[in-house]
């Protein structure tokens, strides 16, 4: 057995034409496919994007490897009692939806045990929309690597470090960071804390991009080189381990005598990376009113409708709020887009309790919601010629532009709150038409 330090560190930028090696000398120069690869190793070509796709928007990577991907038994079904796509098991309600933190299990559960389907759209057939699903694990992947051929997989832990080992390297990821493992790369996840909860966006669609900043201009929001893409790093090592691929919304697994965490060196575009979302260079009003909360816009999934994103991942960090005459938590709404949020951290400031980190909400097209009575009433009676500041919290939303359909388990779960209509049941009526 052997294999490469995991903690040489990333390389930066966002969708770059990346290169990296583990044993010097190995890429091939002026060409991605020698007749003889250095090192006795095997060219593969992955590619998340058609062929033909425009140059801005084509990803592929050259993978170095000790034996190729084809290399495994045949796959057979396998079950999985709470990870799927089927958003149709239930009806979709115009309700708003709150539950609690899943609770860490008891029994051993690792990170692929663990996932959880709260709802979603669209699936991998029609490579369109989105499944949404929570995390709870207490012990790292042994013996078993995985790999999404469904969707690229948006990983948002909220408890415990993740160290995520991938065919092109190891991220390590904790709360306040992300972490994207693109569709059909594979890779398991150990846990360094012992216990970890999360949310997991399974995009179908476009690979998730940065937004476009219009008039915001060249600086803003998440900047490409905060984004963190590994280094290679190989595992020599045989051994009797389980490939489970998640494929047209069920689970298959076959067996390999190898470690598929054998590439050696890569070079290309399509990558696994991170981010840490204290980074981002948060805008908004410095006059009146709110900028829409696209404006939070981390990464965005395209449609093929112009301006109208497969999904949106959304954060609401830490911020000043200095809009005067202003109301300043979020606005009451209704969206064409649904909503679901998770909070990593601390409280959202459109809720004074209820949700809490590692709790999600569910707020559907159309169905109006926005904050509670107790944050309205303290907002709307507060001086707005002084600054607020809104530390110590990180929100987050999956919006997206199908409705988010919840799963079974997801509206008999213990976590529902039964009662979360009621935050909005103490807003009083104050109109007196004969006021000033
Ligand atoms: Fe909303």
């Amino acid at each position: 057995m052997s294999h490469t330090d995991d903690t040489r560190g990333y390389q930066t930028g966002f969708g770059n034409e990346f290169a990296t090696e583990a044993v010097e000398g190995v890429l091939p120069v002026g060409q991605n496919s020698p007749q003889r690869v250095a090192r006795g190793l095997y060219a593969e070509q992955l590619s998340g994007s058609a062929f033909t796709a425009p140059r801005h928007r084509n990803r592929r990577s050259w993978l170095y490897r000790i034996r190729p991907a084809a290399q495994h038994s045949p796959f057979a079904a396998m079950d999985h009692a709470t990870f799927h796509n089927r958003f149709d098991e239930a009806p979709a309600t115009p309700n708003q939806l709150r539950w609690n933190p899943l609770p860490i299990p008891s029994e051993p559960c690792d990170f692929l045990d663990g996932l959880l389907t709260m709802g979603g759209n669209g699936g991998a057939a029609e490579q369109a929309g989105v499944g949404i699903h929570l995390y709870v694990a207490n012990r790292s992947m042994e013996g078993r690597y995985f790999y999404d051929a469904d969707g690229e997989l948006l990983i948002v832990p909220q408890q415990g470090r993740l160290r995520i080992r991938t065919e092109l390297g190891v991220l390590d990821v904790a709360p306040l960071e992300i972490a994207v493992v693109p569709r059909g790369i594979r890779f398991l996840v150990e846990l360094p804390d012992g216990e970890a909860r999360g949310y997991v966006a399974e995009n179908f669609g476009a690979p998730l991009h940065l937004p476009d900043l219009g008039p915001i201009g060249a600086n803003g929001l998440a900047h490409p080189r905060d984004f963190l893409t590994p280094v290679a790093a190989y595992e020599d090592v045989d051994g009797d381990f389980a490939l489970v691929a998640k494929f047209q919304g069920a689970l298959w697994s076959a067996r390999t005598d190898h470690s598929p965490l054998d590439v050696v060196a890569w070079h290309g575009n399509y990558a696994p990376y991170k981010y840490d979302l204290r980074r981002f260079n948060t805008i908004g009003s410095i006059a009146v009113d709110h900028p829409d909360p696209s404006i939070f816009t981390v990464l965005t999934s395209a449609s093929d409708t112009p301006g109208v994103a497969n999904m949106d991942f959304v954060i609401f960090p830490p911020r000043w709020l200095v809009a005067e005459h202003t109301f300043r938590p979020p606005y009451f709404h209704r969206n064409v887009a649904s909503e679901f949020m998770g909070l990593i951290d601390g409280a959202y400031d459109a809720k004074e309790g209820g949700f809490v980190p590692g709790g999600s909400s569910l707020h559907n097209c159309m169905s109006g919601h926005g904050p509670d009575a107790a944050s309205f009433e303290k907002a709307s009676g507060a001086d707005t010629s002084r600054p607020d500041h809104i530390v110590g919290t990180m929100a987050f939303m999956f919006e997206t532009r199908k409705v988010i359909r919840p799963s079974r388990q997801a509206l008999e779960s213990k976590a529902l709150q039964g009662d979360y209509y009621e935050c909005w049941r103490g807003l009083k009526k104050h109109f007196d038409p004969s006021a000033h």
